[in-house]
């Protein structure tokens, strides 16, 4: 027997324009076919495209979250492409997209006193929402952000340019190094009411977590959105089997493959997105038996929990997981 997750609700929308936001990156605004208002947002939240050659991805919303007529995202070129990045840069104006509504897994903190954004590259776009939010708030922010050139600064004329320029501070690694970003001095020591949000590679996230850590920040105020796994997880292992709650069905997993690709086999449908680890798209509860985390998603409170995890990638450390499914 075959059943599926609940589909989520999908909104036809039209690409109302598309502009170069810098070297290889393009910005992208899409609005409902009709002019009516989009569903709402928070800043931080992204949205699930869905792309003709199959491909589902997500991208964070980087306009004003107060705006309703608009979703506007920003998507670079990857030069090692699985056809997303591709496949969204070949999009034309009038051209018709189905997206998901937004959804956020990287939401400020209301209580924030303060609130630090570093963005590495294209991770600007959720940390651009933020800005624009405490800044409509008039919050107290700073926004570092790091680019490899100025050509590759995308929205750059536009933080420069608008309210949010006298709070943002732009990084080029191709400048002198005492002008490059000094990521110590930016993190700084922690403070009650002070919470980081930092969005780019993984490698990027890595070290300013790496240099919050060091310098004392308590994990509840460090924030992290990766878009992508600097090196992707290994989801090969041990095989073990996973039981269907709702059947009683077993599916065995082997050695080299994914629990998706077993669940797959057997007609169990789980919509994915990254299958990396890293988007959430994937996560289903687990009701009995130990996973083997390998995802950068969940928290580590959410990790020792053994209640959920993400089939794309993550295995098991028990001979059996039983699945809400
Ligand atoms: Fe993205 Fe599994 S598909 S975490």
């Amino acid at each position: 027997m075959a059943f599926e997750y609940q589909e989520s609700v999908l909104i036809k929308v039209r690409v109302a324009r598309k502009t170069e936001a810098a070297t290889d990156v393009c910005a992208f605004e899409l609005a409902s076919l009709d002019g009516h208002a989009l569903p709402g947002f928070t800043a931080g939240a992204h949205i699930d495209v869905h792309l003709a050659n199959g491909l589902i991805r997500q991208y964070s919303l980087c306009n004003d979250p107060s705006e309703t007529h608009r979703y506007r995202i920003g998507v670079l070129r990857e030069v090692q492409s699985r056809g997303g990045s591709v496949a969204m840069h070949a999009l034309a104006e009038g051209d018709e997209l189905l997206i998901s509504e937004p959804r956020n897994h990287f939401a400020l903190v209301d209580s924030a006193q303060r609130t630090l954004l570093l963005a590495g590259g294209i991770g600007i776009t959720p940390l651009l929402a933020m800005a624009r939010a405490l800044s409509a708030q008039s919050a107290s922010f700073e926004l570092h952000y790091c680019v490899r050139e100025p050509a590759r600064a995308a929205f750059r004329e536009e933080i420069e340019t608008s309210a949010l320029g006298a709070n943002a501070h732009l990084y080029y690694d191709s400048a002198p190094i005492d002008a490059r970003a000094n990521l110590s001095a930016i993190v700084g020591v922690p403070e009650s009411g002070r919470h980081l949000y930092v969005c780019g590679p993984a490698g990027f996230i890595e070290a300013v977590l790496s240099i919050a850590r060091g310098l004392g920040w308590p994990e509840t105020h460090l924030h992290k959105e990766y878009f992508a796994a600097a090196t992707p997880p290994v989801s090969e292992g041990g095989a073990f089997r996973v039981k269907l709650a709702s059947t009683g069905q077993i599916v065995e997993v082997g050695e080299h493959q994914s629990v998706i690709e077993s669940l797959e086999a057997a007609g169990v449908i789980v919509p994915t997105s990254c299958e990396q680890g890293v988007c959430g798209t994937c996560l289903t509860r687990v009701l009995a038996g130990e996973p083997d985390h390998r995802d950068m998603y969940l928290t580590d409170e959410e990790r020792a929990a053994n209640d959920q995890f993400l089939p794309c990638c993550s295995r098991s450390k028990t001979s059996e997981l039983v699945l809400d499914l």
